[in-house]
């Protein structure tokens, strides 16, 4: 079933709204025209207790103000670009700078605050289309590309899939932006999750967190999750990478890089509520984010509950960062008549 709510309005009057989705299964999803952001995620525990695990805002304000990219979709290049300055085939670009000398998430105003169309598909499986024209020149990126995604959920699963097309070649690195936390979004730190990932080389970053171009091998590092631990059992802040980016906040790539269709990559679980979360894609890589700058008194999550850093953390599947300045980085360019064309699932069970 889906229904659709008032969330109030933009300065020029128009309304937002989200979008509900309930499987009968009894796991909901609610979707934000804003960002296309998921602002709740209500799945149950090993008692059979449902709870919101994504962090969010209960005010519009808070979404058009925000720089956590909570839930949010992020394109059209996710994560930095140094500088804000990239070139494609001999011609300059400039993407807005928006997080100390780099473009963050897209720039001034990225796809995680904008507004989509949404088109919902009631059904067995209820699913969301959400679609966005970015016009040549926006943001500094060129060509008109129109991106489409879907959201879908399933009895145990929301599964996202990413398309986009292009008149032009132009950079693009989707994401998604949810913060999770199995134990419910307002029960504390993450740290005492366990984490699995299938990754074994890691991006180390400069102070800017802008990759260094280095990839290196996770075994002997904190980065090492290819054997479950919990995301605090290394989170050691002496630690040189870490200390740079204060905490995880890492692009990790998968052993088997990127695939025809979504594989299983990573696993998190919370030992209090029991909640096990699967992530499958065919993505090549993973921004592993321990929510390290959730500080900001101003914003606080639904239900007044304070921001605090490691209280949630993103796996946000992706290609490499900052790839448009190494040419031994992911190819993020996407050319006319290519489709891009990713998914991502966030499954759920109890253990
Ligand atoms: C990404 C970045 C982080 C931070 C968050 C948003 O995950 O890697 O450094 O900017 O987005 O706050």
């Amino acid at each position: 079933m889906i229904t659709k709510h008032d969330f109030g309005a933009l300065a020029d009057g128009s309304r937002v709204h989200s979008y509900l989705l309930q499987h009968k299964s009894g796991i909901s999803l609610r979707i934000l025209e804003l960002g296309g952001a998921i602002m709740e995620l209500c799945v149950p525990d090993r008692n059979g207790r449902f709870t919101n695990v994504v962090a969010s805002y209960d005010s519009l304000a808070d979404y058009l103000l925000d720089t956590t990219y909570f839930g949010a979709l992020i394109g059209r290049v996710a994560n930095r670009i140094a500088k804000g300055k990239y070139e494609i085939d001999g011609r300059e670009y400039s993407a807005f700078i928006n997080n100390g000398p780099s473009s963050l998430h897209g720039g001034r105003i990225g796809f995680s605050h904008r507004l989509w169309t949404v088109e919902p598909r009631d059904g067995e499986d209820p699913a969301l289309i959400l679609t966005l024209h970015s016009p040549d020149g926006e943001e500094g990126y060129p060509g008109n590309l129109d991106v489409t995604v879907t959201y879908t959920l399933t009895a145990d699963a929301v599964s996202i899939r990413y398309e986009a097309v292009t008149d032009q070649r132009t950079p693009v690195n989707l994401t998604n932006h949810a913060y999770f936390n199995l134990g419910g979004y307002a029960s504390g730190s993450i740290l005492g999750h366990t984490l699995r990932l299938d990754a074994d080389r890691f991006l180390p970053t400069d102070a800017d967190l802008i990759p260094t171009g280095e990839l290196r091998a996770v075994e002997g590092t904190p980065f090492d999750f290819r054997t479950p631990k919990t995301i605090g059992r290394d989170f050691d802040l002496a630690y040189p990478e870490l200390a740079l980016a204060g905490g995880y906040d890492h692009c990790l790539c998968f052993t088997a890089g990127e695939t025809e269709t979504p594989v299983l990559r990573a696993e998190a679980f919370e030992p209090i509520s029991g909640r096990v979360m699967q992530v499958l894609t065919n993505q090549p890589c993973v921004q592993l984010y321990a929510g390290n700058f959730l500080k900001d008194p101003a914003h606080p999550l639904s239900g007044g509950y304070p921001q605090t850093p490691q209280s949630a953390f993103c796996l946000e599947t992706q290609k490499m960062p900052d790839a448009l300045h190494h040419a031994h980085f992911d190819n993020i360019l996407l050319s006319p008549g290519e489709r891009y064309d990713y998914t991502t699932v966030y499954r759920f069970s109890v253990s």
